[in-house]
């Protein structure tokens, strides 16, 4: 495989980085975040290393948001996309096209088994938003719920079903949102413990439908592990009761595998399937292509029927970003990512426990499943002091980048972070990133 490009000597004090920093500061829109004290100004990678403009060089455990799914330049997704491009890059939905059409056809033999006929749009938000009307559409009601902590993406009905109001730039906007509590065992909300609790914050959700909808409900959008949220994942009884209820009151389930899909959580291809039920909406972006924009709303045919009138996504299937998604799936099919995502999550866990132990007061909890990790900083867990360590986990970000790593962060209150490698990533990856991570929590003096 071939490595970073030879290191160029860094530019006087990092003036290229700053060079891009200023930029990006004068042209763009001031609110799209960008994270470290001192943005990265990113230029090249390779599998899992990055390098920025000044030459310092970065182990990536976060992979442009959980997106870079088989690494950086991956030679075999690399040279389908110049292949296509070559050939044909791009047609509109209006035109059948080879790529298109075989990754449709991969989707429905990969996803769940009632899943069948996809749409294909360039973005999450869109997928979510697609299989919103498709649940409306298919049922003939309206009223949907969402999960408390959950996130959808950034158009005006994107932000009405997420639920966090630092990513809500104006009020709930489209009506007929209702939003369930959140499966957050770590701070639940009605103040109870698993498992004597019975799962309450599911049943919960029939209290919700019928003291709040029509009680004909259209649908209902849940993320398996709740990935902006914090990793936010629900016991195992979780989505059998919450689906139970959503049937009962005439819903289809829309599962969000925007962040859990293309075999993150380990050892399966979709999130959900480890919790025991079938969606009949799915959504998937990020990591499905490796990096090229593309979203996903898979659904069964009864369901995809629904839809009557024209639809067309001038960039809905783009043949580049099918050819990327295609070489994306095939690849971890032939090596067996998801196989890799199950050891490695669970070799990243271990470390992550112990690390737990190492700082008993200010690491209240690690949750996740495979190669999808989070660990929640507060205040003082030994005395019980829940409180989000916000300036903690600022100084440990800070002090990871140092040292050449690069995490993530989430949670409502931006005290999580969510630890996410390719799934090509390697024991020694780990074993790197969890002693950088010790060094770092030791440096910012965590306890
Ligand atoms: C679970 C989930 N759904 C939907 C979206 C929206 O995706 P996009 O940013 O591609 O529009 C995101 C983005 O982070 C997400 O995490």
């Amino acid at each position: 495989m071939r490595e970073l490009t030879a290191k160029a000597p860094p530019a006087a004090n990092g003036t290229e980085s700053r060079r891009i920093r200023e930029k990006h500061r004068e042209f763009l829109f001031p609110a799209t975040i960008q994270y470290y004290e001192e943005p990265i100004a990113l230029t090249e990678g390779k599998g899992l290393r990055v390098r920025d403009a000044d030459g310092n060089d970065y182990l990536d455990f976060f992979g442009g948001i959980l997106t870079v799914s088989v690494g950086h330049a991956n030679e075999k997704v690399n040279a389908a996309i110049k292949a296509q491009v070559d050939r044909l890059s791009h047609v509109s939905s209006l035109y059948p096209t080879l790529p298109v059409v075989e990754l449709a056809e991969r989707l429905a033999r990969i996803t769940p088994k009632k899943l069948k006929q996809s749409c294909f749009t360039a973005s999450g938000t869109e997928a979510d938003e697609t299989a919103v009307m498709m649940a409306q559409l298919s049922t003939g009601s309206s009223e949907i719920v969402a999960l408390r902590h959950g996130y959808s993406g950034r158009s005006m009905l994107a932000q009405s079903l997420t639920a966090h109001s630092t990513w809500r730039a104006l009020p709930t906007q489209v009506a007929g949102v209702k939003h369930a509590v959140s499966p957050y065992c770590y701070r639940c909300p009605l103040h109870l413990t698993y498992p004597s609790c019975g799962v309450a914050c599911a049943k919960d959700i029939e209290e919700l439908i019928r003291t709040t909808t029509t009680g004909r409900i259209a649908g209902f959008l849940a993320e398996p592990i709740q990935g902006v949220g914090g990793f936010i994942t629900p016991p195992p009884e979780y989505f059998e009761i919450a689906v139970g209820i959503v049937k009962k009151y005439g819903g289809v389930f829309i599962c969000d595998e925007v962040q859990t899909g293309s075999g993150r959580t380990g050892g399966k291809w979709w999130g959900i399937e480890h919790w025991g039920v079938e969606p009949d909406i799915m959504t998937m972006a990020k990591g499905v292509a490796n990096g090229l924009p593309l979203g996903v709303t898979i659904a069964t045919p009864e369901i995809a029927a629904s839809l009557k009138a024209l639809t067309i996504s001038t960039f809905g299937g783009n043949p580049v970003s099918c050819a990327a998604a295609n070489a994306t799936i095939e690849l971890i099919e032939e090596e067996d990512l998801a196989g890799n995502a199950e050891r490695m999550g669970r070799f990243l866990r271990e470390g992550l426990e112990e690390l737990k132990r190492r700082f008993p007061k200010s690491i209240g909890d690690v949750r996740g499943m495979g190669l999808m990790q989070g660990v929640e900083l507060v205040e003082d867990e030994t005395s019980g002091d829940r409180t989000p360590a916000k300036a903690l986990t600022n100084r440990v970000f800070e002090e990871s980048k140092k040292r050449g790593l690069l995490i993530g962060k989430g949670g409502l209150e931006g005290n999580v972070f969510r630890i996410a490698p390719a799934l090509t990533v390697t024991r020694a990856d780990v074993e790197e990133a969890l002693a950088i991570l010790r060094e770092s929590f030791q440096a910012a003096d965590a306890r």
